[in-house]
């Protein structure tokens, strides 16, 4: 197995991405044709994903709603036994930890730091900077000073935190197209510029530089104009001194038969990343099947698996180590609240039944998808 990742890394995954090319065909024709499919035996299923991860020196977690966790027993201990990292899924934004201006907050959230400290499970910070769950009294962008004040706060209440040992420092910065941002080499959402975000690494670093420190972006995993200006703006923070440990690709994924994955695409920018010595991090993977959806649902958690296989399997042929999915179980993934719902599928409910993107059913019960996760573990080199 070392041959083959030495083999693909001298290739730059050009042959792995090749390899599953073809594996894309073969999930067409396997899906079409019922051909022999990769199967993923429930015999691991004894060993809980953070031990299989561990046993590979990576880390599995999941997001964890705070809420849900009070109130759902089954739910939490799903989580202390398949966690060895968990992200809040809104506690640590600024809507919930500053409220109002110098107004701290941090109840809900260390109702998550207490239960990874009582099931030794690391803590990821998310998020201090994002355009998005901003209290009503905050503009995008905040005043450096706002932004500074709200970073001493939040990362001094946890710098002695023995569970917390990273942050997203910001979250989504690039814009989605050209047509939304007027910087042309790092394409910033409007109001921001690489100093502002240089300054608030530096600031970050010098109220708490024991944690490691994130850049966390969505719709990255592939070759795209959004990708290169995030890589961009990476190689323009590290050039400038900023101390920047990680790059967070967050991997809310669409796979569609109708459609092939930029393996290639994806395994590029893993390896620019890991040529500017900085690690990247799988932040918020899931796993929706777009239209045309298969007939039934054991073929679209078939398709979920396989997806979930696949692009693990580039992951650690990156050396990727760590591996956060948005939720462990389809009975509180975001995507099927009807806030946060795709269009297509909230217009017909039929489909609604097909959005099953996490490694456990809504019984709580692990589907195909938490099989070939804990088989890519496994297989990790
Ligand atoms: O916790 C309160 C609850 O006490 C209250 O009763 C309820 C009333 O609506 O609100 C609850 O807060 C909700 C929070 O999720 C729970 O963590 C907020 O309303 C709701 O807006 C918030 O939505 C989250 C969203 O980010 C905005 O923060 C989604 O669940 C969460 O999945 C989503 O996650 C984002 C990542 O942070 C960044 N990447 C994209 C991802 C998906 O949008």
């Amino acid at each position: 197995m070392l041959h083959r990742r030495k083999f693909l890394k001298s290739a730059g995954y050009t042959t792995l991405s090749a390899l599953l090319t073809m594996g894309v065909l073969k999930q067409k024709q396997s899906h079409n044709n019922n051909v022999a499919m990769a199967s993923y035996p429930s015999t691991n299923v004894s060993s809980p994903l953070r031990q299989l991860a561990a046993a590979k020196g990576k880390l599995y977690g999941a997001a964890i709603d705070s809420v849900y966790l009070q109130k759902d027993a089954g739910y939490a201990a799903l989580l202390a036994r398949e966690c060895g990292i968990a992200t809040p899924n809104g506690e640590l934004k600024w809507n919930a930890t500053e409220p109002s201006p110098g107004v701290f907050n941090f109840k809900s959230a260390d109702v998550i730091a207490d239960f990874c400290q009582k099931y030794n499970i690391k803590l990821h910070g998310h998020t201090l900077l994002w355009n998005q769950a901003l209290p009503s009294w905050v503009s995008f962008p905040p005043t450096m000073q706002q932004l500074q004040k709200h970073v001493t706060g939040v990362m001094g209440h946890y710098k002695n935190s023995p569970v917390l040992k990273s942050w997203d420092i910001a979250n989504e910065i690039i814009a989605a197209n050209p047509n939304e941002t007027n910087d042309t080499t790092y394409g910033l959402l409007l109001g921001l510029t690489p100093q502002y975000i240089l300054e608030l690494f530096k600031f970050a670093a010098s109220v708490d530089s024991t944690k490691l420190f994130y850049l966390n972006e969505t719709s990255v995993e592939g070759a795209s104009w959004r990708s290169d200006r995030w890589l961009a703006l990476i190689e323009y923070l590290k050039n400038n001194g900023a101390k920047i440990d990680g790059a967070g690709l967050q991997s809310h994924l669409w796979f569609s038969t109708a459609y092939p994955f930029d393996a290639k695409g994806f395994s590029s920018v893993l390896k620019r990343l890991n040529d500017l010595e900085v690690k990247p991090i799988i932040t918020e993977l899931d796993i929706i099947i777009d239209l045309p959806l298969p007939n039934n649902i054991q073929d679209l958690d078939r398709m979920v698996a396989d997806s979930y296989k696949r692009y693990l399997d580039l992951c650690f042929a990156a050396d990727v180590d760590t591996v956060i999915t948005w939720g462990i179980t389809d009975r509180y993934s975001w995507i099927r609240d009807l806030n946060y719902m795709p269009a297509k599928f909230k217009a017909d409910r039929s489909r609604q039944q097909y959005l099953r993107p996490l490694p456990y059913d809504r019984n709580l019960q692990p589907k195909l998808a938490r099989n070939a996760i804990a088989q890519a573990f496994q297989q990790a080199t």
